[in-house]
This record gives structure tokens, sequence and C-alpha cells, in this order.
């Protein structure tokens, strides 16, 4: 599971340019499920029919988001200096120094307008990127030409750091919660979408093709473990994260209720999640077609939209057993 989180956090893939990831969930997920299909937004949606004999079974959709933060250029000037804007929101804080790699190979690094005042943030309308060049001619970057930045994963214990945790840890979920499914009384549909940075975008169209009965999204979550963090329960290494409300949707009080007991009887810890910031892919699953049933289960992260976003291990692997648990029994409501 490291290794596929670890080959899967080092591969680009901002909102709208998500191919190199999307051919890596095809490889993982063609021979575990019995359909396979790419919409035309690009989410890879991956069915695991229901054991034969199911009774009146239910359709799931379970969704993790393929894309991650990422830049566009916007400006070359005379002397092939690079002014670009976002794609999703990569915080100024973090973007200072940072190395972007762009998706026609090039790399460049982040510099700064001077600060009249030294203690300010900086937006992203006062950085560039400087990519080597001396001249709008001979600037290998184009107005359009999209990156991400650049990091590699390590670990410290059971700590795992890399960049795009958000969302490629959720992904690496899926597929795994995808491995171990022997059998289902559901119908289950893995989704991994696109665009969620930019607006969940990918995840309604997606669940308005599936029309599913209930939807869950897998995602990470903010914790309230860091010195001066935002008053939230959430921490490292305590479990997943039952969502119950983050600033785009409140979830399903069934939804929450089936996993909570869920998480009980199979003795798997979770914690309650009450997000004071951003919102999920279930947000757009809540409301597309007629309107669906929805939850999110969201894996604990630390520095979130940072290049080195850190997760806990033991997160990981019980959230894949509560994803399990979920699927492997029918569902009533
Ligand atoms: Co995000
Ligand atoms: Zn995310």
């Amino acid at each position: 599971m490291k290794q596929l989180l670890k080959t899967l956090t080092e591969t680009y893939g901002p909102s709208g340019y998500e191919d190199a990831v999307r051919k890596l969930i095809l490889k993982e997920v063609k021979p575990l499920a019995d359909e396979v299909r790419v919409d035309a937004l690009g989410s890879v949606i991956a069915r695991r029919k229901p054991a034969k004999g199911a009774k009146n079974p239910k359709k799931i959709m379970i969704a993790a988001h393929m894309d991650e933060i990422g830049v566009i250029v916007s400006h070359v000037d005379k002397k092939g200096f690079v002014r670009f804007t976002n794609i999703g929101s990569p915080f100024g804080r973090y973007t200072l120094g940072a190395r972007v790699h762009f998706l026609n190979g090039v790399t460049g690094v982040v510099g700064y307008d001077r600060l009249e005042n030294i203690e300010a943030a900086v937006p992203l309308n006062k950085m560039y990127i400087d990519v080597g060049a001396t001249s709008r001619e001979n600037c290998p970057l184009k107005i359009g030409d999209v990156g991400a930045f650049e990091r590699t994963y390590f670990e410290m214990g059971d700590r795992l750091v890399a960049k795009s945790m958000d969302d490629r840890s959720g992904v690496v979920s899926l597929i795994e919660t995808l491995r171990g499914l022997k059998s289902t009384p559901n119908d289950v549909y893995f989704v991994f979408t696109t665009q969620e940075e930019v607006g969940t975008r990918g995840a309604g169209p997606a669940a308005y093709g599936i029309n599913p009965d209930v939807g869950i999204a897998v995602d990470v979550t903010p914790t309230g473990d860091t010195p001066a963090s935002l008053k939230m329960v959430m921490e490292l290494g305590k479990g997943p994260c039952i969502k119950f409300r983050d600033v785009g949707m409140i979830s399903d009080p069934r939804v929450v209720d089936w996993m909570i007991k869920t998480a009980e009887k199979a003795k798997i810890p979770y914690q309650r999640e009450v997000l004071l910031v951003g919102t999920t892919d279930a947000h757009a699953i809540q409301l597309a077609g007629a309107g669906v049933m929805s939850g999110a289960v969201s894996i604990p992260v630390r520095y979130v939209h940072s290049a080195s976003e850190m997760i806990d291990y033991n997160d990981l692997k019980n959230t894949v057993k509560l994803l399990t648990a979920l699927l492997s029994k029918p569902v009533s409501f």
C-alpha cells in the first residue's frame, strides 16, 4: 500500500490534466473490477457487481478525487519570468520557494516581487516562476501551460509525507478496498473523480451517470492537533473521520449512523468530524440528479495544500477497514 501511495503521490495530475494519474488508476482497477469506464470529464468508474442472488442490491457510489492543486501560466515577461494563476487553492504561504513541475517537463522555482511590508503575506499575483530563461523568446513555457508542485514522498515511522496526499491517500484507500472486497451484496461504483480542487466538478456528472442510492466521498480532512490550529477534534492516528458537516454539506444522518454503527461493531477506531473549512465531492454527489443520500469518510491530514501533506499510516489502514466493512453488508435505509 505504501509503494502505491508513493507512486501515486509522485505523479502529477493538476485539475483537468489528470491523465498520468488516471493511467495508473486504470492499471490498478482493471484486474479488480467487473466493469471499468471513463466518463466525459475523465473520471474513472470501476464497478463491482453484487454477488449472485443478492436481494434488492443498493447502488453505492464511493468517490475519491485523482486531481491535485497546481498552477497555470498567465503571462511571460520580456525577461522570461513567468506569471501564473491558481488551479484550485495553493496557499501563498506554502508557494514561496517551491519548485514547480510543468507537464511539458520544465521545472521552475517560485520567486516574488520585493515587499514594501516584509511581514505581509505574499499573494500569488506578486509571485513569478523562474525557469532559467532570459527572454520571452527562449522561455520554454507558454500561456496555458500547467504545472504542479514538486516533492518526493518520505516516511517518518507511521507518519507519511508527500504532496497530493489530498487526495491520493483517498485514491489508495479505494483501490485497496476494491482489492480486498471478496464479494458484496451491493452494487458498488468506485469512482476516481476529476476536478475536485476547482469546485467538485467531476463528481456531480459522475453521480448523475450512475444515479446511486448512497454516496460516500473519501477525502482528507485538516486536523486540529498542531500549535494554534483551528479548534477541531480531528487528530492524526486516531482513525478515519466520519463527517457530520463541512462548509458544503450536512451529511445525511442515516449515513452517519450507518458509518458509526459499522465502525463500532467492527471495533475500528473513528473520529467525529465537524470541519470548519472546505468541502468534498460528497457535496456534489448529494446535489446530483434528484439528490443522493450522502456522507463522507476522511483521512486526517496536516499541512493540507502544502507540498508536504502528512498522514498517519494507521489511519489509512483503518479507512480501508471501515470502507470494507461498510460495503460488505447489505445496506438497509
Ligand atoms: Co484539496
Ligand atoms: Zn481533497
